[in-house]
């Protein structure tokens, strides 16, 4: 099913916050949802721009010349997202992802993660502070991103090979250029860095031993997503998606894997060892394999929505708290309530339903941030 295209803009209305009715929810780090899923890791857009133009992410035709962004006021400052982020640590986020659109192309950006590297996890830990980026500015950036305190880098590539790379970003960048910001996020000590590469059947298909054999031995953890049918705009086909399970066949026939167990729970990846010891690599199988029984993501997007699900339509919108004056409580009391509401289990209740149902319309992963 190819589905209409939907302009960003009419899903960018929120639900009013804070709930109507229910208890005072303060910050106490034990904050569960209707399934029982505690909230621990934050993933926050900065921006909803990008210099690529990856045809399953920001497809040319939508995100056209005439696309219209958020403007510069409706962004959250500095201080706003450091406010906010430190009110979901209190509620329990051990983990803070910076992403876009592309995080790199925010303004100082480095003077954000020295904000964010400031806090402390309920416990009086650091947080695990990372950030994922296309890799097109991280050569130039990723000195001044370790000093302000990030911990680690994720970096997009979706191939080796050239032509393909520069067909899929679609706006003719070289794979050279992010081969050298993964060199310099290593050289920087932004370990592990992760690398994600998004397959799609019949596109990049045959870049995936390729790119196994690239990364193997090196510390990088190379991990292959299923091509999930996101937001509204990259026309998803189920036959365009390559089961996980037949990206670890295929490496495996070169190179023996071994199952590992999760670092944690709720994790997106299900890890692989290379049998000859030259490290691992991940599979994150949102299609084939939905991991929704144990998420606990929030997402906070580039004007101050909290959105709870990747597949979400609407987002509860925080900044209105934030520039209405409320305090630290009711704000953490907004999110604490809008967590204790959550059920949402988009992808388990995709793979239960016929493939050409025809879902809520959503936002764009672009503005709510991967
Ligand atoms: P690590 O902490 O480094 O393991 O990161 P992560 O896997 O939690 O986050 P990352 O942003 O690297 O996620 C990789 C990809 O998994 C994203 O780009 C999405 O394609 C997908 N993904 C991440 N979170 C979710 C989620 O909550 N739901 C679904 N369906 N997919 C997700
Ligand atoms: N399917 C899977 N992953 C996606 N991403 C963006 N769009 C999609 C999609 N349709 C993820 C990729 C990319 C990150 C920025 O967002 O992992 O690396
Ligand atoms: Fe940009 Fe990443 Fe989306 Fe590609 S996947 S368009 S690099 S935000
Ligand atoms: Fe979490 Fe929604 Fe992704 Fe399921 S589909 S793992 S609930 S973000």
């Amino acid at each position: 099913m190819v589905r209409r295209i939907i302009p960003v803009h009419d899903l960018r209305d929120a639900v009013t916050l804070p709930p109507s009715g229910g208890a005072r929810v303060p910050a106490s780090g034990l904050l569960q949802d209707r399934l029982g899923r505690p909230l621990r890791d934050l993933r926050i857009s900065v921006t909803d721009r990008c210099n690529f133009r990856c045809s399953y992410c920001m497809p040319k035709e939508v995100f056209g010349k005439d696309h219209a962004y958020l403007p510069q006021a409706d962004l959250l400052s500095f201080e706003e997202i450091t406010r906010l982020a430190s009110l979901f640590v209190a509620h329990g986020v051990r983990k803070i992802r910076l992403t876009g659109g592309e995080p790199l192309l925010r303004k100082n950006i480095e003077r954000l993660v020295e904000r964010l590297a400031a806090l402390r996890t309920v416990d009086g830990e650091p947080l695990d502070l990372t950030l994922t980026t296309n890799g097109s500015l991280l050569a130039r950036k990723a000195r001044a991103l370790k000093d302000a305190g990030l911990r680690r880098v994720t970096v997009s590539l979706d191939g080796l090979d050239d032509t393909v790379f520069r067909s899929m970003n679609d706006v003719d960048f070289p794979v050279a250029s992010v081969l050298e910001g993964i060199a310099a996020a290593k050289d920087a000590g932004l370990g592990p860095i992760k690398v994600n590469m998004v397959v799609k059947r019949g596109v990049n298909e045959h870049e995936i031993v390729p790119m196994a054999r690239h990364f193997r031995g090196t510390g990088i953890v190379l991990r292959f997503i299923e091509y999930m049918d996101v937001g509204a705009s990259n026309g998803w086909r189920m036959d365009e998606v390559l089961p996980s399970a037949e990206v670890v066949q295929r490496i495996a026939a070169q190179y023996p894997l071994a199952p590992l167990s999760p670092c944690a729970p709720g994790e997106t990846a299900e890890r692989w060892a290379y049998e000859d010891g030259a490290g691992e690599i991940g599979v994150i199988s949102s299609v084939t394999h939905a991991f929704c029984r144990d998420c606990n993501r929030a997402r906070l997007s580039t004007e101050g929505k909290v959105y709870l699900c990747l597949f979400a339509s609407r987002g509860h919108d925080l900044r209105a708290l934030l520039r209405g004056g409320a305090p630290d409580e009711d704000i953490a009391s907004a999110i604490g309530q809008v967590w204790q509401g959550r059920e949402d289990r988009y992808s388990e209740l995709r793979a239960s339903q016929p493939a050409d149902t025809p879902g809520a319309p959503r936002v764009e992963m672009s503005y709510i941030g991967g």
